[in-house]
């Protein structure tokens, strides 16, 4: 039994981690900023009023972990908001700032401040995005998004390199076109299929493969 720590596990693709993980025999902490019923009913340690683009919280996270081992953290947190090209005035902005605060930093505060929490041979997952992506950009548009998980792209492989030294293994995540309340229900995908996947290539992760970037699915992913 290994200990997984989900960031954002109060619903959508976060309490599917937690439910497989669960059903799997693992032990897990369900971070999230309030509860939910199906969160509760999996019988998973919840760990709440975690808003993971809030230093305090976070830090108040991790004083509450205190001297708890974490094989697994997963930052799955995220947020998304519609922009288009014509629209971003002052709104905007402040979405565009909301996106990088929860989908870019949120990820470096949790794994910065859980760093005494992990060992040689733990993983570190960052769910992010292919809108992220350069290369896969052709159809424009979700300014604050795309900009958010291209920076957590690039924070992500820095965490791989900074914790090298430590044998400590970071993936960049992405689930896939999932019907999530993100996707208003709308997608290519459901989130078992998405974490299933995902688990996978955490499994599969290795100090040989670490700052890599996955589609669910297994393909490699281009910047
Ligand atoms: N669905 C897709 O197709 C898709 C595709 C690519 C990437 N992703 C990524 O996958 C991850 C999960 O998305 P989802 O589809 O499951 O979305 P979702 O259904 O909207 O769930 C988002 C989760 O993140 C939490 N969250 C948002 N802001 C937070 C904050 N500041 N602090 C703590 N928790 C916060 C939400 O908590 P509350 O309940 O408190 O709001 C919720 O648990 C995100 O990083 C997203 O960008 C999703």
């Amino acid at each position: 039994m290994s200990t997984y720590l989900v960031t954002g596990a109060s619903r959508g693709i976060g309490l599917e981690f937690c439910r497989q993980l669960r059903d799997r025999g693992e032990d897990v902490i369900a971070v999230c900023r309030a509860s939910t019923t199906a969160l509760s009913d999996l019988g998973a340690e919840v760990v709440d009023g975690v808003d993971v683009s809030d230093p305090v919280g976070v830090t108040s996270m991790a004083t509450r972990l205190q001297g708890r081992p974490i094989d697994v953290l997963i930052n799955n947190a995220g947020v998304l908001r519609r922009d288009r090209l014509g629209a971003l005035g002052s709104e905007s902005v402040d979405d565009v700032l909301l996106q990088f605060r929860t989908n870019s930093l949120g990820p470096i505060l949790v794994t910065e401040a859980l760093l005494p929490n992990l060992a040689e041979g733990s993983k570190v997952g960052i769910v992010t995005s292919r809108m992220g992506s350069v290369a896969d950009n052709t159809s424009g548009g979700y300014y604050g998004y795309r900009m958010s998980k291209a920076a957590v792209n690039i924070a992500g492989v820095s965490l791989a390199r900074d914790l090298a030294e430590r044998k400590i293994a970071v993936a960049l995540l992405h689930p896939g076109y999932v019907r999530t309340d993100m996707t208003g229900h709308e997608g290519f995908c459901d989130v078992d299929e998405a974490v299933s996947g995902m688990l996978a290539r955490i499994g599969a992760l290795t100090m040989e493969t670490t700052g890599g970037f996955w589609h669910a699915n297994g393909e490699a992913l281009a910047w």
